[in-house]
C-alpha cells in the first residue's frame, strides 16, 4: 500500500498544490484546513507523514506538532515555514519536527525531503525491534549537566535537524556527534568527518563535493566527495569556525539546495545528508565580527548543543578518573591502580582547562608512571595557574612515602604554599595516604596495614572511619 500523506494548510491553493504533486508521485493524499481538522484525520486515517504549515488560524503548526508527538512520537512531521523566519524553522525542530522547508521550495526539495522522512520512518521501526536502548555506553558521566546533554541527543537523534555542538576544546564534540549518529535511523549508514581546517581552502569543493578527471591540474581520476560518501547518513563537519568565507558560501548553497555539482561535472547530484558541525569558537562573536555568515550559522545551528566544560561538572570527575585507570591499566597491561584520596581531591580542586583530554592525559601519564597499585599527588602532572589557590596542594617531601614509590623527587612547592594549607591539613593528609598505602601493601588487610603503619588495629579502625577511606 502506498504511504498516506496529510497535507496541513489553511491556504487552498497550496493544498491543491501538494495533492496533485504528491498524487503522482504514488502518494495516498488526505487534507486538512487548520491543527483541529487535522487531528480528526489523524484519528480516523493511518496516516504516515504530516506536511504542515506553521501559521494558521487556530490550532497552528507548532501546537498540531507538539500534540501528534505526545501521541505518535514517530510520526514524522514537515514543517513549511515562510522564507524569513529562521526562529520559527528552529522552534519547529526543537518540538521534534522531522525537517523543515522553506517557502517558496521547489518540486524537488520537498520531494527529496518527504523521501527522506519516510525512508527514516521505515529505518527506525526496524531499528526499535532490534535496538530500543540508546547506546551512550562510551560517553562516561553521571552529572545533570551531561544528563541534560544525554537528553538533548536522545531528542535530537532521531529527527533530521542539523546540529550544532560547540563548546572548549576537548568537553567531548566528536564523542557527541558520534552519539547522535548511532542513535538515529541513518546509524547504519555513514559516518564522514570532515576536518575543515585540515582541508585547504583551494581543495574543499573537490573534497567536499567531488570531482571528475582533468577538471583540474592534479584530478587524474574521477572522485566521488565526502558528501557523496556521507548519503543517507551524517556528515560531521569538525572546526565549523575556521572555514573561510568562500568555502562557507558554498557549503550554504548546498545546505539551501539540496544538491550540488561534482567540480568540473554538469551533472546535478542530489544527496540526503544529515549535517552535524562541531566548534570550539564563539560563532556569534565571529558573525559579529563578520568572519562567519549567519545564515550558514541558522542552516546549521538547527539545534545548538552546548556541551559544558568539565569544570561545570566536577562530579563527572570520579568516575571519568576511573574509567580511564581502567582503560590505560589495560594499556599498558597493569593491575588497575587507585587514586589516593588526596589527590583526587587534588583533581577535584583543579580547573582542567583542557577539559576531558586533560584528565585522560593526566591519568594516562599517572598510570604509565606509577609504580605501585596507589597513584599520588605527585604522579598528576597539572597546570599550576589552573589549581584553585586556596586548596593548593602540597607535595611533602617525605622520603618514606616517595622513594618506594615514584624515586624521583617531587618538585619542590613555595614554602608560602606550604604554609597556606596549615599545619594540621597537611597532616591529616600525610596520615591518610600512608594509610591508603599501607591498606594497597597488605592487600586491604587491616591487620597486617596496622602492623606496617606500627598502630594498633583499633586505632587503625578509628581513623578509617574518621577519614572515610575506602
Ligand atoms: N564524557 C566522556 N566520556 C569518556 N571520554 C570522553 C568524554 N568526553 C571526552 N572524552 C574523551 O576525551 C577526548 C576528547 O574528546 P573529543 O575529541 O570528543 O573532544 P572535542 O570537544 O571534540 O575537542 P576539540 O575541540 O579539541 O576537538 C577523547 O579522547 C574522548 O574520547
Ligand atoms: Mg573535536
Amino acid at each position: 500500500m502506498p504511504p498516506t500523506i496529510l497535507v496541513v494548510d489553511d491556504e487552498l491553493s497550496m493544498r491543491e498544490f501538494l495533492k496533485i504533486l504528491l498524487t503522482k508521485e504514488g502518494y495516498t493524499t488526505e487534507t486538512a484546513v487548520d491543527g483541529e481538522d487535522a487531528l480528526s484525520k489523524i484519528e480516523k486515517n493511518s496516516i504516515d507523514l504530516v506536511i504542515s504549515d506553521i501559521r494558521m488560524p487556530g490550532v497552528g503548526g507548532l501546537e498540531l506538532l507538539s500534540t501528534i508527538k505526545q501521541s505518535q512520537p514517530t510520526l514524522p512531521f514537515i514543517i513549511i515555514t515562510a522564507f524569513a523566519s529562521p526562529d520559527d524553522a528552529v522552534q519547529a525542530m526543537k518540538h521534534g519536527a522531522y525537517d523543515y522547508i522553506t517557502k517558496p521550495f521547489k518540486v524537488d526539495e520537498i520531494k527529496s525531503v518527504i523521501h527522506s522522512a519516510l525512508e527514516s520512518k521505515k529505518n527506525s521501526e526496524e531499528n526499535n525491534k532490534e535496538t530500543p536502548a540508546a547506546l551512550f555506553h562510551n560517553i562516561i558521566g553521571e552529572s545533570p549537566e551531561i544528563q541534560h546533554v544525554f537528553d538533548q541527543i536522545s531528542r535530537v537523534a532521531p529527527t533530521h535537524a542539523n546540529v550544532l555542538i560547540y563548546g572548549e576544546s576537548g568537553t567531548g564534540k566528536e564523542l557527541i556527534a558520534q552519539a547522535i549518529h548511532q542513535n538515529s535511523n541513518a546509524s547504519r549508514n555513514h559516518f564522514v568527518p570532515i576536518i575543515c581546517n585540515a582541508i585547504p581552502e583551494s581543495l574543499f569543493e573537490s573534497e567536499l563535493f567531488g570531482h571528475i578527471k582533468g577538471s583540474f591540474t592534479g584530478a587524474t581520476t574521477n572522485k566521488l566527495g565526502l558528501l557523496e560518501l556521507a548519503d543517507n547518513g551524517t556528515a560531521f563537519l569538525d572546526e565549523i569556525g575556521e572555514l573561510s568565507l568562500m568555502v562557507q558560501t558554498k557549503l550554504l548553497r548546498f545546505l539551501q539546495e539540496r544538491e550540488f555539482k561534482r567540480v568540473g561535472d554538469t551533472k546535478i547530484r542530489k544527496v540526503n545528508v544529515r549535517i552535524i558541525s562541531a566548534t570550539n569558537r564563539d560563532l556569534e562573536q565571529e558573525i559579529l565580527a563578520k568572519r562567519f555568515r549567519e545564515d550558514l550559522f541558522y542552516r546549521l545551528a538547527v539545534v545548538p548543543l552546548r556541551m559544558p566544560p568539565l569544570r561545570e561538572r566536577k562530579g563527572d570527575v570520579p568516575l571519568l578518573t576511573q574509567h580511564f585507570l581502567e582503560k590505560y591499566a589495560q594499556t599498558f597491561n597493569k593491575e588497575v591502580p587507585q587514586l589516593s584520596s588526596y589527590a583526587m581531591e587534588v583533581l577535584m580542586n583543579y580547573d582542567f582547562p583542557g577539559n576531558v583530554r586533560e584528565l585522560e592525559n593526566i591519568i594516562e601519564r599517572g598510570v604509565a608512571l606509577s609504580t605501585s597499585n596507589l597513584i599520588l599527588p605527585e604522579s598528576l602532572t597539572l597546570a599550576d595557574a589552573h589549581r584553585k589557590a586556596d586548596e593548593s596542594p602540597v607535595e611533602i617531601d617525605s622520603p618514606q612515602l616517595q622513594t618506594p614509590l615514584s624515586g624521583t623527587k617531587s618538585t619542590t612547592v613555595p614554602e608560602e604554599d606550604l604554609f597556606e594549607q596549615g599545619l594540621e591539613k597537611v597532616i591529616i593528609n600525610l596520615e591518610k595516604e600512608m594509610i591508603e598505602l599501607a591498606l594497597v601493601r597488605a592487600n586491604q588487610s587491616k591487620m597486617k596495614a596496622a602492623e606496617l603503619l606500627k598502630i594498633s588495629f583499633r586505632s587503625l579502625r578509628y581513623k578509617i572511619k574518621k577519614y572515610n577511606i575506602n
